[in-house]
């Protein structure tokens, strides 16, 4: 381990308001969501998918680092470059998810524990060698009758330290991933309560299994009310209770927080985002950045439909989202940015497709 350059990484991927953009579908979550779209749910489709998110010009301007999939770290743009060296050469940093997957948890019915340990540090040196300069690993905490029991947040942070640990021997930054699902009908109160609990939890583990926190990054879940919650929020509520609980549970050693976005739109997530930072960052102790999957490709995605016609307009709905997030690490994300998108003109040229 080289603590130094664990801490330069993880600076770099919450600097200069940037953030991250998760393209770590596993490919049967990507299959699902592309089956929604009737795109077809071959190799090949992932890749042309993948393909046009790599090579949105100028993507460097609000992304600091991609999260790929074991497959798509294996891939090549159509022209034969590796995605790795495409996302590197475009100034981007490139990172993976290495967890194997939220399985049932014994003798917990509706809970879950992450699995990948075994052969772990045998994978991070593979991915080292392939390119990849830091990791995820994300948990699954359900609220519901009864749970979250005892068993699965500890189960689970104690999972998330063995991996940052690993990771940090290795050279790779860990991206420390324990997400409170929106699923349900629970409250705002319900879900900082969880929350509040599963991050000491998981700092605790982190501290016992010797993870450096100036060289990691949170990725965590905002604290917000259960999707079906019938009393929904204002901006500056969620806002508020999110960062209260998270100064109550999280260590000031480290950069960044990165949000995930775990199902929210893409412009609710940006107005979430800049309300923290309107409203506290020249207070925060840590930077208030953004690792969003979904928030940042579903326009994408919907638009490119699986034809190559409409590629450079995805790119286009892709850049502009990346934007607005940045803007939001800023506070200077508003409404009318989503005015007219697509017709924008993307400032650079696509000289590349
Ligand atoms: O692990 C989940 C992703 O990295 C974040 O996805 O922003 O769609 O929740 P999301």
């Amino acid at each position: 381990m080289n603590p130094r350059k664990l801490i330069d990484t993880a600076t770099a991927l919450v600097a200069d308001d940037k953030g991250l953009l998760a393209m770590d579908e596993s490919n049967p979550t990507c299959n699902k969501r592309f089956a929604k779209l009737g795109i077809p749910q071959t190799e090949e489709a992932r890749r042309a998918y993948r393909e046009l998110i790599v090579t949105t010009p100028s993507l460097k301007d609000s992304i600091s680092g991609a999260i790929l999939y074991d497959e798509t770290i294996r891939q090549k743009k159509k022209d034969g470059t590796p995605f790795v060296k495409a996302i590197t050469d475009a100034g981007i940093i490139p990172g993976i998810k290495v967890d194997t997957g939220a399985k049932a948890l014994a003798g917990h019915p509706g809970e879950k524990i992450t699995e990948g340990l075994d052969g772990l540090r045998d994978r991070l040196a593979e991915y080292i060698q392939m390119g990849a300069r830091f990791a995820k690993w994300r948990a699954v905490i359900a609220i519901g009758g009864g749970i979250p029991s005892r068993s699965c947040i500890e189960s689970n942070a104690n999972a998330l330290a063995r991996y940052a640990a690993l990771c940090q021997e290795a050279g790779l930054v860990p991206l420390v991933e324990p997400e409170v699902l929106m699923n349900g009908e629970h409250t705002l109160e319900q879900c900082s309560k969880v929350t509040e609990e599963v991050l000491r939890t998981v700092f605790n583990q982190l501290y016992t299994q010797g993870v450096m926190l100036e060289g990691m990054i949170l990725k965590p879940n905002m604290v917000l009310p259960g999707l079906t919650c019938p009393k929904q929020e204002s901006m500056d509520v969620v806002a508020g209770a999110t960062v209260s609980c998270f100064l109550r549970a999280v260590p000031a050693a480290l950069p960044g927080i990165a949000f995930l976005s775990g199902g929210q739109s893409g412009e609710l997530a940006s107005a979430r985002l800049n309300a923290m930072n309107v409203k506290f960052k020249s207070r925060m102790p840590w930077a208030l950045a953004f690792s969003f999957a979904r928030a940042i490709q579903q326009p994408a995605l919907e638009i490119w439909q699986g034809q190559q016609v409409n590629v450079l307009a995805a790119q286009r709905a892709l850049y502009h989202r990346a934007t607005c997030d940045r803007a939001a690490r800023r506070g200077e994300y508003t409404a009318a940015m989503e005015l007219g998108v697509g017709q924008q003109e993307h400032h650079v040229a696509h000289a590349s497709l």
